[in-house]
Order: structure tokens, then C-alpha cells, then sequence
């Protein structure tokens, strides 16, 4: 394994050390970049002593290389420990102006920071902002535990365990080409079905379940194509993103895009029925009731089910009620090999906060995915999904 270990400026960077040591004894090959507030806690060359490699320091030192560019493409997974709250607060913001700052916006590995502060920083309703927007974009963070912090005092904000940081880098490392050479398709968003040119009919949905699963499923090492709906979450780097706004472009779309692929995993929330009649000038304000008339859109992930093929094809059920009975049906109507099953009463399940999923297969096969934030399960829902697909 090829770990680019980050060090930021706070007290814990002494243990980073212990952890370079125990790294290299695995036998993985640690490249370290030390911010220059990290400098100021330990030396680059206690890092270069433990590694038997340069460490790096500064954007600027060796400019036939561009560091910041090489170092992640040569890694596999990037690790900040400890993570600063003025780190996190600048990749939460994007900035990049400093080598730790650049590397980490240009990685497209996984990336983990472990977070080490006192209990107020932490706390703060900002630092916790920039942690959920992290986590969000596809960062992963292990919690700092409560203990004894360096200002003499117990609380949140003591780097996490050894064990902790270990498990998560061990856990990113075996995922990063767990599918290499898949093709694997994701619908995401809502539709928008127009009765005249400036009013549609649409949903609550904002993509970002799907979104998470095609910056996941590109991290694993496959070809990812995203078919996203109208949304202002953006789509990830690295994967091949595809527009559209109905339900009829959305079917356009899947038919030449999705079919074939080795994995199709449907989270788009499709309109069932679209306006009969759409007026060409917008239509005008009266007193009058408005009726209108809707007919059926044509049923997207039924008709992927019928092409399926050696597709391992994955649906989504959001339902208010009866949940799982429902989605069983859906599972058998619509020929799939998996459905992810979320409760959206009240609007739940939408949008980028937290989410629950319980994946169904088979006629009993059943996993309760959880309750935590859409990076994490889209990271549940893939080992699932692999594990089913070893399985079939
Ligand atoms: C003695 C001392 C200890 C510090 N410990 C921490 C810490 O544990 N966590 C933290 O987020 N910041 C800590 N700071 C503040 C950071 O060093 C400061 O925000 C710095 O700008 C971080 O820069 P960097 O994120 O580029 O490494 C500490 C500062 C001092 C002077």
C-alpha cells in the first residue's frame, strides 16, 4: 500500500510518527508532506529517518515534478493526522495554498483525515460545518475521541486511536480498486415535467444519494457514468456525467447509456406521469381552478429490468408506508437484484444530510444499512452490492 501521510499543525503530530513507524513495518511506503505550522511540533527529519524517503515541505521545491500532482497519483489513499481545525476548515472551503492543501483538492483516492483539537475547536458550530461538508464531499473522518486533552482538560478532541486510524486506512485501501474495469451507471435527481415553459411538476429529490454513489463507485477504480437530473449539488470529479430534466429524456438516456454496464444503480426519483398537454407561451393567471390532465411516463428501471442481461441492476424504493413489503413487490415486478428501501415521510431521505437504507434481495435476503450520512452509506451500499454480485 502507498499511503501519502499528511501532518498538520497541532500537538498530536508527535504521534503521526508512531504511526509512520508501525506504517512502514506493514510494509506500506509512507510519503509524508509536513505543513509548516507542523514543523514548528516535529521535524521533516525524524519523518525521512523512519521512511527512508524525501519528505516534502513546500509547493515550490521542486517544480519539474509538480509535487502536489505527482504525490497523489502515486498514492493510494491520503491520510492527514493530525488534521488541524484550520486544515479542515480549508478543504472544506477549497483552498490550496500550501503542498498538503494542493495534494489533497487534486486527489481523486480516498481521503481520511483524523482530526486532533481541544474540545472547544472542535465543538464549534463552525469546524463541525466544515467536518459534515467534508464527509459530504467524499472525505472520510475518524472521530476524535474524549480523553485527556494537551490544555490539561478531558474532553472531544484527542486524536483518534491508533487501531481507529488503521481500520479506516485498511478499510480505503481494499476498496480503491474493488471495481476496476466495471462499468457502472447511476441515475440521480429529480425530473422536471413542463406544462408550459416556465412551470413543472417535480419532486424533493436533489441527487445527492446518487451523487455519492458515482464518487464511490470512481474511488473503487470504475468507469462511472452519472445521468443526473436537474440539481445544484455538483457531480464528482472523474466520472462521465450525463443531463437530463424529464422522465422521457431521463428513459432516452438510460437506454443508450446504462444498458450493458456491469452495474446499474437507479436512485433518480422519476415522475410517473407528465402533463398531457404542454402550452408553448406560459399559461396566464385566472380566478378559475386549474385542471389538469396527466398521462403515464414510461417505466424506466422496469424497462432496464427487461434488458438487463448480466447487468446487476439495483433500485431504490422511497416509500411512506408499508415500506418493505412494497419494495418487495417492486423487487420482483421490475426484474432487479437488489433495492435499497428509504422512508421518506415528511420529506426524510432527501437532500444531503442523513439518510437510512435497508437493502433487499432475493426472496428474504435483507441488510439494515443504517442510519448515517450519504458518503457512508454509499460506501455500505457498494460492499453490499459486491458482495451480492460475488454471490450471483
Ligand atoms: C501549542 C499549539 C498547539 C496547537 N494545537 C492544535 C491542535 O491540536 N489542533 C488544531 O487544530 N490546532 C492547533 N494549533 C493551532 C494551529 O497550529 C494553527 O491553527 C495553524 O495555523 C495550523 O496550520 P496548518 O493547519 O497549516 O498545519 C496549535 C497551536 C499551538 C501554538
Amino acid at each position: 500500500m502507498k499511503v501519502l501521510l499528511g501532518v498538520s499543525g497541532g500537538i498530536a503530530a508527535y504521534k503521526a510518527a508512531a504511526l509512520t513507524s508501525t506504517l512502514v513495518q506493514r510494509g506500506a511506503t509512507v510519503d509524508v508532506i509536513l505543513t509548516a505550522a507542523a514543523q514548528r511540533f516535529i521535524t521533516p527529519l525524524t519523518f525521512a529517518s523512519l521512511t527512508a524517503r524525501p519528505v516534502y515541505t513546500s509547493l515550490w521545491d521542486a517544480p519539474e515534478r509538480i509535487p502536489h500532482i505527482h504525490l497523489v497519483r502515486e498514492a493510494d489513499v491520503a491520510l492527514v493526522v493530525p488534521a488541524t481545525a484550520n486544515l479542515i476548515a480549508k478543504l472544506a472551503a477549497g483552498i490550496a495554498d500550501d503542498l498538503l492543501t494542493s495534494a489533497l483538492l487534486a486527489a481523486r483516492i480516498p481521503r481520511i483525515l483524523a482530526p486532533a483539537m481541544n474540545d472547544a475547536m472542535y465543538d464549534d458550530g463552525v469546524t463541525q460545518e466544515n467536518v459534515r461538508a467534508l464527509r459530504a464531499r467524499g472525505y472520510e473522518l475518524v472521530d476524535p475521541e474524549r480523553g485527556f486533552l494537551a490544555e490539561r482538560e478531558r474532553g472531544i478532541g484527542r486524536l483518534a486511536s491508533p487501531e481507529r486510524i488503521l481500520d479506516a486506512l485498511e478499510r480505503a485501501a481494499g476498496r480503491r480498486r474493488s471495481l476496476l474495469g466495471k462499468r457502472v451507471a447511476i441515475t440521480a435527481g429529480p425530473t422536471r415535467e413542463a406544462f408550459d415553459p416556465v412551470r413543472f411538476v417535480s419532486n424533493a429529490s436533489t441527487g445527492a444519494t446518487g451523487i455519492a454513489l458515482a464518487r464511490e463507485a470512481a474511488l473503487r477504480g470504475a468507469s462511472v457514468t452519472l445521468l443526473l437530473g436537474p440539481t445544484l449539488l455538483d457531480a464528482p470529479a472523474g466520472v462521465d456525467v450525463v443531463r437530463f430534466s424529464s422522465a422521457a429524456e431521463l428513459y432516452d438516456a438510460a437506454l443508450q447509456r446504462a444498458v450493458g454496464a456491469d452495474v446499474i444503480i437507479a436512485t433518480a426519483a422519476v415522475s410517473d406521469w407528465r402533463p398531457a398537454e404542454r402550452s408553448e407561451a406560459k399559461r396566464k393567471k385566472s380566478a378559475e381552478p386549474l385542471t389538469e390532465q396527466f398521462e403515464a411516463n414510461a417505466d424506466v428501471l422496469a424497462t432496464l429490468g427487461e434488458r438487463k442481461g448480466a447487468t446487476f441492476l439495483v433500485g431504490f424504493a422511497a416509500e411512506t408506508e408499508d415500506h418493505e413489503r412494497h419494495a418487495r413487490a417492486k423487487l420482483r415486478e421490475k426484474n432487479l437484484d437488489a433495492i435499497a428501501v428509504n422512508d421518506v415521510r415528511g420529506e426524510r431521505g432527501f437532500g444531503p444530510g442523513e439518510n437510512e437504507l435497508v437493502l433487499l434481495w432475493g426472496r428474504d435476503g435483507r441488510r439494515e444499512l443504517g442510519r448515517a450520512d450519504k458518503a457512508t452509506l454509499a460506501a455500505r451500499l457498494l460492499d453490499a452490492i459486491e458482495e451480492r454480485m460475488r454471490c450471483s
